[in-house]
């Protein structure tokens, strides 16, 4: 602890507390066990174990404005602690690797492609990916920036490398659930002088490791599965390279794109719980997509996890849990709503990762290129009988 003459606000805020995180567990502890310590600092008698929100927007600054804490929009020592938490979980290994939060999953996306790239570089992002890529493309090509596109599946994206200076990849993909070998793109693109990122958000940290596959950046919605509970948005950017993230940190003090103090506490409050969550809803997942296989009404289903999906083989050498999300087709768009309409247990809802079980007919938006039947279902940590039941259940009553 620190005995510095800020100590007692220092106890309160957990600022200047030595943050020994994961560096007191045994070399090889399991990652529930290191979930649950993530980010925490060393204990102090009378603390809590992970301090409270650090409400400020400005912090006592008498002289020189030197850091760590000067300005809120700059620093603030709850993200400190989550930044820290995030980054033992996505790089443990990756040392000088370093992570910064941020309001949302799009605030972190934004900071990478916005802060790496200039006027006349060329950018590759996926044609099949999370659907404000479109807009974000629409920017980029504004500030006079090239940008290829390529499907996630298949490695397509090497056909379109050469020049690039960054590649953006999302695996899997949302909706699709497409994968593509993060470690060969990688060294393709590192070959050809590209910066790599990641879009990890589906994956979450414990089901792949970015930066270990080579990748230049692990980004994500911690809106998502990172956080759990459908009560949060957050983002954030780990990256293996000082330059490229203080050229990362600029942009979010120029957008100033960044998240309160409540929402990065709730979230490193949940990374607590985010082992046990992701192992849950992966095992699920899979019982409700062996389920869903069974059943002739429906088609084009998608699974990670599934030995006979597409995805399996690539998949299973560069992840170490599937994920949450399953998709499927059902023959019509008044099929889908039926179905949806019939689930008792699933809520109409976009987004994902959360306990909850949640799905939707993704075509409501109409920035997808799927079919209307097309279901992106979510699944929580309900009992996987009780889920499954509720699925195959509201598939009859849908059918009628
Ligand atoms: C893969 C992926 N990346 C990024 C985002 C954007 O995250 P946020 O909604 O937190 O801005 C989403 C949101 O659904 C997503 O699915």
């Amino acid at each position: 602890m620190s005995d510095s003459a800020t100590g007692a606000r220092d106890d309160v805020t957990g600022a200047a507390r030595e943050v020994t995180g994961l560096a007191g567990l045994a070399a090889g502890a399991g990652e529930g066990t290191r979930a649950v310590r993530a980010g925490l600092p060393e204990p102090v008698k009378h603390e809590p174990t992970l301090p409270g929100p650090v409400f400020a927007a400005h912090f006592h600054l008498p002289g020189d404005p030197t850091g760590p804490y000067t300005y809120g929009r700059d620093e603030n020592p709850t993200w400190t602690l989550l930044e820290r938490a995030v980054g033992e979980l996505e790089a443990p290994d990756a040392g000088g690797s370093q992570t910064l939060v941020f309001a949302s999953g799009m605030a972190a996306i934004s900071a990478v492609l916005f802060s790496q790239l200039r006027t006349g570089d060329v950018c590759v992002l996926p044609d099949d990916g999370y659907q404000a890529l479109p807009l974000v493309r629409a920017q980029l090509e504004a500030y006079g920036i090239e940008v290829r596109t390529a499907p996630t599946g298949g490695d397509a994206q090497l056909d379109v490398l050469d020049g690039a200076r960054l590649l953006w990849i999302e695996t899997p993909s949302n909706p699709g659930l497409d994968v593509c070998d993060i470690r060969r793109l990688a060294e393709a693109a590192h070959a050809r002088g590209a910066l790599v990122a990641v879009d990890n958000t589906l994956a979450t940290p414990l089901g792949q490791r970015p930066l270990e596959l080579g990748a230049d950046f692990a980004v994500a919605s911690g809106t998502k599965q990172l956080t759990g509970h459908g009560d949060v948005l957050l983002g954030y950017v780990v990256g293996r390279h000082a330059e490229a993230m203080a050229a990362v940190r600029r942009w979010r003090k120029i957008a100033g794109a960044i998240p309160g103090p409540m929402e990065a506490w709730l979230a490193h409050r949940s990374i607590a719980t985010l082992q046990m969550r992701v192992d849950r809803q992966s095992a699920t997942a899979l019982a409700v997509a062996q389920a869903l296989r069974e059943r002739p009404d429906v088609a084009g289903l998608r699974y990670p996890g599934l030995a006979d999906d597409p995805a399996h083989e690539v998949a299973a050498r560069q992840m170490r849990r599937f994920g949450c999300v399953v998709s499927f087709t059902l023959p019509t768009r008044a099929r889908a709503d039926r179905f949806l309409e019939a689930l008792r247990l699933v809520d109409d809802a976009t987004s994902f990762g959360g306990v909850r079980s949640t799905a939707e007919r993704r075509g409501r938006w109409g920035g997808d290129a799927v079919p209307e039947g097309f279901i992106r279902l979510s699944v929580g940590a309900e009992d996987p009988e009780d889920l499954v039941a509720d699925v195959l259940r509201a598939l009859d009553e849908s059918a009628a």
